[in-house]
């Protein structure tokens, strides 16, 4: 006699055959690496992903593909999903697609398989017009695969800049980062690195020692820290994975889902109409005195609305997301309280890509000038601050945002024309009384205009005074500027708020247009 299946066994075998392979890809590299990656202080992309996304919206794709090579004993070391967990998911309601490398399978190393199923996350989030959040944790491009790997980058980076512009792209560096591995971070919008858990690099401490001699440990040559402060290679730093992820939903709560959507205003309790009085006391009397830009800001947007983006980097500059009676907008702000608020080299980069990210999701930016101008020294000059520097003016130039400036105190020279001006399309200009709008500083004007006289005078130093105080008194103020057109009103600072909300809602119907062309040339 010969054994008969029932359609109702058939199934159950089926299913538990399904069953077994899912939970096989569950346990990734299995209990000894889980337990590994437990002890370096790290969750498992599983673990991750759930903090990551709404409990229970996660739809897996891929979890089962498995590489077919067998060179290197590669036969024996098969996992489903081969060490990237794919799919999509919500965050806070709205949809997003996700992949998340499991350090437990092979280092997380980078394959061919990796490669097909990021790279249909990609495609599916491209056509759909979704957020991608990818998780890295990896040793890099598998090297058993050999070419095959770094094929696979290609295909990576080549939808990474399909995406650019089009969906917001946001990695987090939840562990090893290393060689081609690294440019794809970069190419998206935003990192996010975890401290001391984390790192990027091309090369590590053993090739940096081979080739240079210089003695470096991870942490030193790519840490959070480094990147978070030195590079500007990460936007975000965080104290632990959570926050990372936290703050990676709390970042695309201030960002549309693509670029032909609207970011999300949220009802908000905070009255537009309220006033802060410390805001007209706050610029003190002598001008060599700094203030925090940070009060500024914390009295004028909706309240705790205010999320730093490249906060330790440059930090004579701050960018920032905020929200103005509910509604997301870009801060740019100059900082007194680090080197004058001056622009230099670094802040110009940190300001001009932030310029851009607001432009392209559609998000107002809001200007808060002090500055006295771009930094000078040969450094400076050598490195080239006039290339970096003219990325800001390029950005405010092509940015179609609404766009409204607040100069607080000092608008000198290169400062002025670059962050605050109606030409470079500012909608709105305000400054508070306190405003020093002038071509340059009273002490270089003086010597510049005055400096025979001075030299020929009896007492050189009485003259000098004298010339200064002129200066000051005629053209140290908003009012010529305010006189000219070129700012639009002198307001009270307390004003400040009640002023933005409603110059931002004659402003959200802006239309711009502009001459097709293929691009223009941004000053890289
Ligand atoms: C294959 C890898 C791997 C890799 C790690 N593993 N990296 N397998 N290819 N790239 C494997 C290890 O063999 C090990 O397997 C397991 O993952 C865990 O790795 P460990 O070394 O035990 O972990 P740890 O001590 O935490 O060190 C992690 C690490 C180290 C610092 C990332 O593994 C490392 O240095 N890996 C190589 C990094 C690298 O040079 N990458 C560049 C590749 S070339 P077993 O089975 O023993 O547990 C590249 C160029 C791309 O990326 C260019 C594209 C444009």
């Amino acid at each position: 006699m010969t054994d008969t299946v029932t359609p109702e066994q058939s199934s159950n075998d089926h299913l538990t055959t399904l069953r077994a392979m899912r939970e096989k890809a569950i346990q990734g590299g299995g209990t000894k690496r889980i337990e590994a990656q437990h002890a370096k202080g790290k969750m498992t992309a599983r673990e991750r992903l759930s903090i990551l996304l709404d409990e229970g919206s996660f739809q897996e794709l891929g979890a089962l593909a498995t590489h077919q090579l067998t060179d290197f004993g590669m036969d024996d070391k098969r996992f489903p999903g081969d060490g990237v967990i794919t799919g999509f998911g919500k965050i806070n309601g709205r949809r997003v697609a996700v992949y998340a490398q499991d350090f437990t399978v092979l280092g997380g190393s980078f394959s061919q398989v990796q490669a097909q199923k990021i790279n249909k996350i990609q495609d599916l989030a491209l056509e759909s017009g979704i957020p991608i959040v990818g998780l890295n944790d990896s040793g890099g491009a598998r090297v058993q695969e050999g070419v095959r790997s770094l094929a696979a980058y290609g295909e990576v980076f080549q939808r990474n800049v399909a995406s650019s512009g089009v969906i917001p792209q946001i990695s987090l560096i939840m562990g090893p980062c290393a060689g081609g591995a690294v440019y794809s971070p970069a190419l998206t919008d935003f990192t996010v690195m975890v401290d001391t858990t984390s790192n990027m690099f091309l090369t590590g401490p053993e090739i940096v020692a081979s080739v240079t001699g210089e003695q470096v440990t991870a942490e030193e040559l790519g840490g959070a820290a480094v990147h978070a402060g030195r590079s500007g290679v990460a936007q975000f730093e965080a104290r632990s994975e959570v926050e990372a992820l936290e703050l990676t939903k709390l970042l695309l709560s201030y960002l549309p889902s693509n670029t032909s959507e609207d970011a999300p205003t949220l009802v908000t309790d905070d009255s537009p109409d309220r006033m802060d009085d410390n805001l007209n006391e706050l610029v003190p009397d002598d001008d060599r005195k700094a203030y925090d830009m940070r009060d500024v800001l914390d009295a004028v947007f909706d309240a705790d609305s205010i999320l730093e983006v490249h906060q330790s980097f440059a930090p004579n500059a701050i960018v920032a997301f905020a929200r103005l009676d509910g509604r997301p907008v870009g801060i740019v702000a100059n900082q007194p309280m680090v080197m004058s608020g001056v622009l230099d080299i670094d802040s110009s980069d940190k300001i001009s890509r932030f310029i851009r990210i607001c432009d392209v999701y559609s998000i107002p930016i809001i200007t808060f000038v002090d500055c006295p101008g771009y930094l000078p020294g040969v450094e400076q000059e050598y490195n080239g601050v006039i290339r970096h520097g003219a990325k800001i003016i390029y950005a405010y130039c092509q940015s179609t945002v609404p766009k409204i400036s607040v100069v607080t105190r000092k608008a000198i020279g290169g400062s002025y024309v670059a962050l605050s001006s109606k030409q470079m399309g500012a909608d709105v200009a305000f400054a508070w009384p306190t405003a020093q709008i002038a071509v340059m500083g009273p002490e270089g004007a003086a010597r510049l205009l005055h400096g025979k006289a001075i030299k020929a005078s009896e007492d050189p130093a009485a003259t000098e005074a004298e010339f200064i105080a002129e200066y000051r008194e005629r053209f140290f103020n908003p009012y010529r500027a305010a006189d000219l057109g070129q700012i639009d009103e002198v307001i009270e600072p307390r004003e400040t708020r009640p002023r933005l909300v409603r110059a931002l809602e004659v402003l959200q119907t802006k239309v711009s247009t502009a001459v097709p062309k293929k691009h223009g040339l941004f000053p890289v």
